[in-house]
This record gives C-alpha cells, sequence and structure tokens, in this order.
C-alpha cells in the first residue's frame, strides 16, 4: 500500500509534501519519509511512526526545496523502522514506492554482485539500485544534452526486469528538473498546475494545490517537468491522456463537530443512504439508470439482468461482509444463486464460470490489489458481465468494469469502514430488486414494498443513531474484555461478522462473529459469565431459531447484549438494546448501525488511535 506524493515547482514544496501525506495516511501510517533537492544537494529525511513525527524532524532540520517526493509506509518487506521507510536513496536516485517486487531477492543478488550493498531490508531499495544500476551502465560521459531521454530509458529498462506491482516516484540529484513516475497495480495520478506538476496515490493529497489531474492507467511511465508532463503507454508509446477537472470540497475532510472520522461517518450515513438512493428508483423497480454502463454500445443493465443466471461476488474485508448480505438477499427474493468468495482467495484457485454468470466486485476504494487482480482474472475467464459496486469515482475497479453503481457515501477517511458498507447494502439491495423484477421472482406489487422500505432507510438509521447515549453507556462493560462473541442468523449472520470486524480492528478486543446455530458445534465452549455475547436479533424469519440459541447462552452464564426489533422479554442475563420495528429488508443495514457504534465507544474507552488503529491501513493495494 503506502501513500506518494510528488512535486516539482519554482516555490518550496515540503509544506505541500507534507499536507499530501497526513491525508494519504489512510494508506498506511507506521513511517514516513521525505526528500527534496535543494541546489542539487539532496535533504532526506525519515522518521518510524506517523506524519506528525516527520513534520517535527523536517522542522528541526529546517530543509526545504522545489522538488521533492514523500511517504507514508505500511511495511511489507522489513519492519516499520526509520532505515526501512522511504525514499531510498542510491547514488543520485532517490525514489519512493508503493507495492511489492516480487522478484527483489533475485534483483539484489545481482546488484550484490555487480558491488552495490544495501541499508534496508525492503524491496524498494533494490528499485532504487537497479535503475542506477542501468543509469551508470546507460549514460555515456558526452550524453548530457539527452540527459533525460537517457536517465528515462535507464528507468524503463530497470522497470522491465521488474516482476510485481509498484506506484514509483523518482527524483535525480543529476537532473533536478524531473520526477520519474509509474505505475502498474499501483494507483498513480499526476496534479497539473501552472509552471509546476504533482504526483500522487490519491487527488486528494494533491486538492490543496489543484483540480486538474491526469490518471496515469495502468503501464503507464513519464516524466514530469514543471511545464510539461509527457506519458508512455506500457508499448512504450507517447499517449495524450485527458486532463480531467475535478472539484472536491477540501472541507469534506474536516471532522467537523466529532471527535474521530470515524465517528463523523457514522452519523453521516442517514445522508449517505439518501444520496445512494437518490434518483434510482421507480415506484416498483430499480430505475433503469441506477447501473451505469462504462461503454456506449453496452445494453441497459436492466435487460442484461434477464439473462443472468448466476452472480459471483467478490471482495475484502467489510466489503466482503457486504457481499455476504448479498448472497441472502438475491437468493431470498431472486431465486438466482450466488457464490461470494474472498477477492485473496478467488484469484489463486480455480473457478468453474457457470453460464451467463455476472461478475460483481465490491470495494470502498476500488484500489483494493486483491479485489482488482480477481476482477482481472474473471475478464480472462469469460465473465458475460462485470459490475463494480464502488465507493470511489474514476477508481481502478471502476474504469475497469463494464457496470458501475457508485455508491455516493462521500470521502470515507476512518480506517475502520461504516458509511461505505451501509451503502453496499443499499446497492445490493438495489441488485436484488432489479434480478427479481427481471426474473418475475418480484411482482409489481411486492417490487413497490420493497422500494417502499428502502425509501424508509434513512429515516430508520437516523433513529438508531439516537441511541448513541444508551450504547456509549453500556460500552463502559467492556472495559478488561479480551474476547467477545457476536451471533446473527441468516442475513444477519454477516452482520455478526461485520460487528466483530469493527469490534477487533479498532478496539483491539478479540471479537468473533457466528452463525449462531453453529454455536454449539464449538463456541459454546467459550462461555463463562465473563464472555459477552452480542445478539443481533431483528423480528424476521429466523427470530424464533435465534431464541433458542439465546437461551443457550442464558444457561451457560454468558453476558448477554441484544439489538433487537421487537421485545421477546427482559431478563437479568441480558442487556436489551430495542431498535423497534424495521422492515426485514432494510434490517441488515439498520443493525449494522448500532455495533458500528459499540465498536467505536469502546475504542475510546480503550483509548486506541480510532482512525488510524495499529498495523491497518484503509486501501490496501498490495497483494
Ligand atoms: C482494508 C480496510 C477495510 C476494507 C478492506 C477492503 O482492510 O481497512 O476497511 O474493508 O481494506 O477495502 P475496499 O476498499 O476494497 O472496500
Amino acid at each position: 500500500m503506502c501513500g506518494i506524493v510528488g512535486a516539482l515547482a519554482q516555490r518550496p514544496i515540503m509544506a505541500v509534501l507534507l499536507e499530501g501525506l497526513k491525508v494519504l495516511e489512510y494508506r498506511g501510517y507506521d513511517s514516513a519519509g521525505v526528500a527534496v533537492l535543494d541546489h542539487g544537494t539532496a535533504h532526506v529525511v525519515k522518521t518510524a511512526g506517523k506524519v506528525a513525527v516527520l513534520e517535527a524532524e523536517v522542522k528541526a532540520q529546517g530543509c526545504d526545496g522545489p522538488i521533492g517526493i514523500a511517504h507514508t509506509r505500511w511495511a511489507t518487506h522489513g519492519k516499520a523502522n526509520e532505515v526501512n521507510a522511504h525514499p531510498h536513496q542510491v547514488g543520485n536516485i532517490i525514489l519512493v514506492h508503493n507495492g511489492i517486487i516480487e522478484n527483489y531477492q533475485e534483483l539484489k543478488h545481482k546488484l550484490s554482485f555487480e558491488g552495490y550493498t544495501f541499508k534496508s531490508e525492503t524491496d524498494s531499495e533494490v528499485l532504487a539500485a537497479l535503475i542506477h544500476y542501468y543509469q551508470h551502465r546507460e549514460l555515456k560521459p558526452d550524453s548530457s544534452l539527452k540527459i533525460h531521454t537517457s536517465k528515462f530509458n535507464a528507468f524503463n529498462q530497470a522497470l522491465n526486469e521488474v516482476k510485481g506491482t509498484y506506484g514509483v516516484a523518482v527524483i535525480d540529484t543529476e537532473n533536478p528538473d524531473a520526477i520519474f513516475v509509474a505505475r502498474s497495480g499501483s494507483p498513480l495520478v499526476v496534479g497539473c498546475g501552472i509552471g509546476e506538476n504533482f504526483v500522487a496515490s490519491d487527488i486528494i493529497a494533491l486538492l490543496p494545490v489543484t483540480s486538474k489531474f491526469i490518471y496515469l492507467e495502468d503501464g503507464d511511465r513519464g516524466i514530469i517537468g514543471r511545464d510539461h508532463v509527457m506519458l508512455f503507454d506500457r508499448d512504450q508509446v507517447l499517449v495524450n491522456r485527458p486532463v480531467q477537472s475535478i472539484q472536491v470540497n477540501p472541507e469534506i475532510l474536516g471532522k467537523g463537530p466529532y471527535k474521530h472520522y470515524m465517528q463523523k461517518e457514522i452519523f453521516e450515513q442517514p445522508e449517505a443512504l439518501r444520496n445512494t438512493l437518490m434518483g434510482r428508483l421507480d415506484e416498483d423497480n430499480v430505475s433503469a439508470n441506477a447501473f451505469v454502463a462504462q461503454e456506449e454500445q453496452a445494453h441497459d443493465f436492466l435487460e442484461v439482468l434477464k439473462h443472468i443466471e448466476h452472480v459471483e461476488m467478490v471482495a475484502c474485508g467489510t466489503s466482503y461482509h457486504a457481499a455476504l448480505v448479498g448472497k441472502y438477499l438475491i437468493e431470498e427474493h431472486a431465486g438466482i444463486s450466488v457464490n461470494v468468495t474472498i477477492a485473496s482467495e478467488y484469484r489463486y484457485k480455480r473457478t468453474i464460470v457457470p453460464p451467463n454468470s455476472l461478475f460483481v466486485t465490491l470495494s470502498q476504494s476500488g484500489e483494493t490489489a486483491d479485489t482488482l487482480a480477481a476482477l482481472e482474472l474473471a475478464q480472462r475467464q469469460g465473465y458475460r458481465h462485470t459490475l463494480a459496486i464502488c465507493n470511489v469515482d474514476n477508481s481502478s475497479l471502476v474504469r475497469m468494469s463494464q457496470y458501475v453503481f457508485l455508491t455516493r457515501a462521500g470521502r470515507e477517511i476512518g480506517v475502520a469502514s461504516t458509511k461505505a458498507f451501509t451503502t453496499q447494502l443499499i446497492a445490493l439491495l438495489l441488485l436484488t430488486i432489479a434480478l427479481g423484477r427481471a426474473h418475475h421472482e418480484i411482482d409489481e406489487h411486492e417490487g413497490a414494498n420493497l422500494i417502499a422500505s428502502l425509501h424508509q432507510a434513512p429515516a430508520v438509521v437516523h433513529t438508531v443513531l439516537q441511541l448513541d447515549a444508551k450504547i456509549q453507556e453500556l460500552s463502559s462493560d467492556f472495559v478488561g474484555k479480551e474476547h467477545a462473541l457476536f451471533l446473527g442468523r441468516g442475513p444477519m449472520y454477516p452482520i455478526a461478522l461485520e460487528g466483530a470486524l469493527k469490534l477487533k480492528e479498532i478496539s483491539y478486543i478479540h471479537a468473533e462473529g457466528y452463525a449462531s446455530g453453529e454455536l454449539k458445534h464449538g463456541p459454546i465452549a467459550l462461555i463463562d459469565s465473563k464472555m459477552p455475547v452480542i445478539v443481533v436479533a431483528p423480528d424476521n424469519l429466523w427470530l424464533p431459531k435465534l431464541i433458542s440459541n439465546i437461551e443457550e447462552v442464558k444457561a451457560r452464564g454468558g453476558k448477554l447484549y441484544i439489538f433487537s426489533g421487537k421485545n421477546f422479554g427482559h431478563s437479568a442475563e441480558a442487556t436489551m438494546i430495542d431498535l423497534g420495528t424495521v422492515s426485514p429488508f432494510i434490517a441488515p443495514l439498520v443493525f449494522t448501525v448500532p455495533l458500528q457504534l459499540l465498536a467505536y465507544h469502546v475504542a475510546v474507552i480503550n483509548g486506541t488511535d480510532v482512525d488510524h488503529p495499529r498495523n491497518l491501513a484503509k486501501s490496501v493495494t498490495v497483494e
């Protein structure tokens, strides 16, 4: 993963680099570094820890310059310390890298033989050395007139030898007028200014300095100068990628009245759901424009669905949990079989593609490496159609897919995903209705009822958010707990998984989600008076069975917290949190919200870094 920022201007750019890094911390934050060139002298500052530590060190050293690159790291090869932090310098070459160089051991061996020694344990330093190696073989003493070309040739030669993924930016102490960039499997965007240009892993790093961007395509390499940007495609042909004007209000990046981004994003859910539904519903069906075709000649998606006999869904993390809910919904209401696989599993196993299958990817960021690789594989495997449910327009996933549903959750910054998840559920509810209507499994009457319950979702979530104070109060029960169990049945089973994931990722309490019918096959052995058991119990088909499982926990002295939609009797052993009557169709989405609040408040009490939990990153762009 990692975040990259680079800048080339006629003014000092350290502030641009550091501000850019701060907003890229969602991509990793275990160490950071920056390099600037000032009159041919390189200043490289690296620190372990978050960007704030780097900023203090830069201030202490007082360095700046008109060209530089910076990096915030999520460690893959080598510990999260100062030496392994980027940039890596080998002679005149200074490099930042996002991705994994898979054949780095082999290259390291070859370069060691040529006399290179390495300071860090990283794969990235090997790439810096390889560029240096080719540059010094390539550059003849009389070639100074063609300095860009020769140096760029060397850059290309090195990258041609690399296996793996990379977004890279390279500066050169001998050539302070260019940043070389390349993208293969990791995102990179060029920001265009007047007499200055920038590069970053994500446009948000550059919003304070420009609104004009060029998205690099996979395989692109290029030279960024102050007044020009030259890009070459994977066949090394000069290409003209469009400059896109993107207006994003930088204020959306603030926390407003909230203490953490995660808290803000939980409370933004009614609005996010409303935005995601807006203009996408007709009276008894999803509107024709809800799912957008990427190519002009493509068929209308609702027509396409008529021929779909199977759905394959692939995602990671929280998005994977959304897909699991989707399976229950689509099979139940639309009668179409659905398979759900974790992307990192999908990409390395044999898959049998049933005829007329739709391949659906779900991703908040649209940049998750495993999900992108799974989609690439699916395209080769001959899926009839591909659909991306994604929160980031222009992301790699969106650009690679045939049909797209943008979730319109707004920028999600907290590492633990909240509003992206519930808006993904909206997307899946719409897909369920569209498939059900296309296959005559949902008639007009039922279609109208389901649509009506969707319209209610934002208001119902708003009401559930009023439980915040109550949930905050009960979260103190979790102080000192090391384990927790989340139980659900049917579509609430994935919600139990998601509740457990939220709690473990931000509060560091070990939590497991279980289908409550499985309790007796193992987890029941863990239950005692110290074990909190959280049950997601809306009033639905599965409730009577779930109540039996609750009794099993009670009988063993477990401490129960029941989020219910129907009052089924209080007892001393259970804390009941009543959400009121909720339509079963939207219940997965609604019952997620109190679990998010619970995880949030427990994490705050535990004093963890809620928005940046240890070892995690928001966007996992390495495999
Ligand atoms: C990381 C994040 C999770 C997220 C997962 C998948 O692990 O920390 O919150 O669910 O990646 O990300 P995606 O952007 O593909 O939904």
